[in-house]
């Protein structure tokens, strides 16, 4: 790897993670004396659902065998729950690790990728430490700007990486524009749209690009139990794309059709079938959001409409230090060194909302 890419890639890699070490050693230090306000990781606190509990208990004691056909029976269920097919489905350990597989395939052919310049870091960063070059496209405000995606794209492009909603702005680009713009992406450069957080979108999974799958042969869509069906502990993610796509990314992930386990997998069939879950856990953080938002807009503080779990919001109406002076309260948020003048808090339930807005009270300037 070049000297030029490797440092780059540290940098970036090393902004990602940075925080990580403090925050667990902060969490393992005060567990035990109170509790702690998780709002930074955008979890579901509402989760998992009472079914998808009782489905992993029960299969526990069946830990003893290899389950693969389980993972074909979510495959079959995933394709049935959203029109499609069984073997347009790889099902992985968390999200993370198709985003880690599609940033490594890009990364080994020495190829660019083109992302938002407030985006998800997890694709461009594997790309980069694999040989990628990563391509920052300039943000609409706090939209991605898929006009300046298409104006970027060049005979270098291997993949455009487009978050949906948009983590961290929380944003999202309206689903018919954002078909229309994978529609003109040519042929030959990926197009990876990350829905971690469509379920929040304002269509909810009906905005999701999964439609297009069978007509672009470069679409690849990437989801997660991890948000709205809350089993982020789990871990348990899946691509969506044509059948060739997901045998080339099945190649590279290293599970040979074992992986993820019994229990994630088992909880994943039984999520689907409770969608009644889904929609409640999504209402629940719909009125937490609006406690924020409430506070935020009295204070004249400047945050978009959040398609998300999250609320992201300027910063400069509260003391500088405002980040480490909630974790002294035990309240965790986020703020990735790539994210100056902003900080982000995922939503949780109420009454922590209402905690979190009687602590920044104090905070403002
Ligand atoms: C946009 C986005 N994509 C993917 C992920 C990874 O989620 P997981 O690996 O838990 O599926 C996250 C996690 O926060 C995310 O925000």
């Amino acid at each position: 790897m070049k000297r030029r890419n490797w440092i780059r890639q540290s940098i970036l890699s090393g902004a990602a993670i940075a925080l990580t070490p403090a925050i667990n050693s902060f969490i393992k230090e005060n567990e035990e004396l109170h509790e702690i306000y998780r709002l930074h990781w955008n979890e579901n606190h509402f989760g998992p659902s009472p079914s998808v509990i009782s489905a992993i208990q029960k299969a526990v004691p069946e830990g003893n065998l290899y389950w693969d056909e389980k993972i074909d029976d979510l495959k079959a269920d995933l394709a049935q729950f959203q029109g499609r097919k069984k073997d347009q489905y790889l099902v992985t350990s968390g999200s993370t690790e198709v985003l880690t597989l599609l940033g490594q395939h890009i990364g080994l052919q020495e190829k660019n990728i083109l992302t938002g310049a407030e985006s998800f870091p997890t694709l461009p960063m594997f790309g980069q430490r694999c040989g990628a070059n990563v391509r920052y496209v300039p943000m609409d405000g706090y939209k991605l700007n898929l006009e300046g995606f298409s104006e970027s794209i060049d005979a270098h492009t291997g993949l455009v990486f487009i978050c949906n909603p948009n983590n961290p702005t929380s944003t999202e680009v309206d689903p018919e524009e954002l078909a229309s713009f994978c529609r003109r992406v040519p042929d030959n450069v990926l197009i990876c749209v990350d829905e971690a957080y469509i379920e929040f979108s304002k269509g909810g999974p009906q905005s999701s690009m999964i439609h297009l799958v069978d007509e672009l042969p470069n679409l690849v869509v990437v989801r997660t139990f991890s948000k709205a069906y809350g089993m982020a502990g789990f871990r348990l993610g899946y691509a969506c794309s044509q059948a060739h796509n997901i045998q080339a990314l099945s190649m590279r992930y290293p599970s040979l059709g074992m992986a993820p386990g019994l229990l994630p997998v088992v909880g994943g069939i039984a999520a689907l079938k409770d969608q009644e879950f889904v929609d409640r856990a999504v209402g629940q953080i719909k009125e937490g959001k609006q406690i924020v938002y409430e506070a935020f807009d009295r204070w004249g503080v400047i945050h978009p409409h959040s398609s998300t779990n999250f609320v992201y919001a300027r910063k400069d109406r509260f003391v500088a230090d405002v980040c480490s002076r909630l974790r002294k309260q035990n309240i965790l948020v986020t703020q990735w060194p790539s994210m100056r003048d902003h900080f982000r808090i995922s939503v949780g339930k109420s009454e922590w909302m209402d905690r979190l807005v009687e602590e920044l009270e104090g905070m403002r300037v």
